[in-house]
């Protein structure tokens, strides 16, 4: 089968389209053909082997496939799988700890981490909510414990995550700003933002204005700074940025939330929950909750889609579709 493979971290140059073994499935687990794959941030995290990447390889990367998003057809399975049969139509997270390997065109994983796609997605739009989706909802739901009326931030608002974000947090009635570069300042307020804010012209934290619940995507500032911009019971969430400002959330954040009423923390997230999947289908299909895709490329063009992510100013997502009839 044909793969994206990659033996070193470093820029989207690395990546190369390689004829692999196709996988067989061990007892647990189920052999999909991928159909799509979407592309998120932190696959682009993975590859440049930043801290958190490190952890499972630090000098070469853990898992020689990358990708996480997947949505795909069953084509066989292991002798102790009990929920899956070939021909069924899945949607998952393969991120850790399920092994990654979605850019390729067969990827074997435990039956754990996928889920029956809903018929009326096409695969395309399944592959975009496993990882994003998931993410927002159970961080503005769980651990945020967003409310109606409330006073929402979403900081990087407008692309993979944020824009799921954003039309969550309007689905649970409350008032949103969101916040990224001006190019994205429009589809926000298509998908329901109350406010806008363009970063380059102004740091939220600031502002003045304070917030129930900020959700940020790309924080880069210091703890301080966030606990400023909360209102007095205000609770801030962090899901991506800077390793100074994770660790500060987590080590300060949690003083801070100990001592006083506003709560600082790192997000929630439990991959591949059935319940909330089947719950983000069905905001699909009223739709409540859509995705946004940007731009679609072939496997064999993964580097450009995430030299695309990381260096344009892309819109949602940005999704791999396999091609099965054209093998060049
Ligand atoms: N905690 C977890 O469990 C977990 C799991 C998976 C992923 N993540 C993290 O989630 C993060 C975001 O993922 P994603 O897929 O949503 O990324 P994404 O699609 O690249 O979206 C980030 C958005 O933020 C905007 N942005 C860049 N700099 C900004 C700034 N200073 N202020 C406001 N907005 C800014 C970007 O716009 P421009 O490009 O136009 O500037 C882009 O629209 C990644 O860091 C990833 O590691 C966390």
């Amino acid at each position: 089968m044909k793969a994206i493979v990659y033996e070193k971290y470093g820029p989207p140059d690395v990546l190369q389209l390689k004829e692999v073994e196709k996988p067989i499935p061990k007892e647990d687990e189920a052999l999909v053909k991928v159909h799509a794959a979407s592309v998120n941030a932190a696959d682009l995290e993975i590859l440049r082997g930043t801290w958190a990447a490190r952890f499972g390889g630090p000098l070469r990367p853990q898992h020689k496939i990358p990708g996480s998003d997947l949505a795909g057809r069953v084509e066989a399975v292991g002798s102790n799988v009990k929920q899956l049969q070939p021909g069924d139509e899945i949607w998952g997270d393969l991120s850790f700890p399920y092994g990654y390997g979605t850019f390729a065109e067969y990827v074997c994983v435990s039956e754990n981490a996928l889920v029956m796609k809903p018929a009326s997605m096409t695969f395309e739009e399944a592959s975009t909510y496993p990882q994003s989706a998931i993410i927002s909802l159970q961080s503005l739901r769980d651990k945020g414990q967003i409310q109606p009326g409330q006073k929402v931030l979403i900081n990087g608002a407008g692309g993979g995550m944020g824009t799921f974000a954003v039309q969550l947090a309007k689905y649970y009635g409350a008032e949103v700003t969101g916040v990224d570069s001006a190019s994205k300042l429009n589809m926000l307020r298509s998908i329901g933002a109350d406010h806008v804010i363009d970063y380059a012209q102004e740091d939220y934290t600031k502002s003045g204005q304070r917030y129930d619940l900020i959700l940020d995507v790309v924080a880069y500032r210091s703890v301080f700074d966030y606990r400023r911009a909360l209102s007095p019971e205000g609770i801030f969430l962090i899901v991506g940025g800077s390793l100074a400002t994770f660790l500060q959330v987590l080590i300060l954040g949690a003083l801070i939330s100990r001592m006083g009423s506003k709560k600082l923390g790192p997000n929630a997230y439990e991959p591949n929950n059935k319940e909330d999947l089947a719950f983000l289908a069905e905001l699909f299909e009223s739709g409540d909750v859509v995705p946004f895709i940007d731009r679609r490329y072939p496997l064999s063009e993964v580097p450009e889609a995430i030299r695309y992510l990381e260096e344009e100013p892309h819109l949602g997502k940005i999704v791999i579709t396999m091609d099965h009839n054209n093998k060049t």
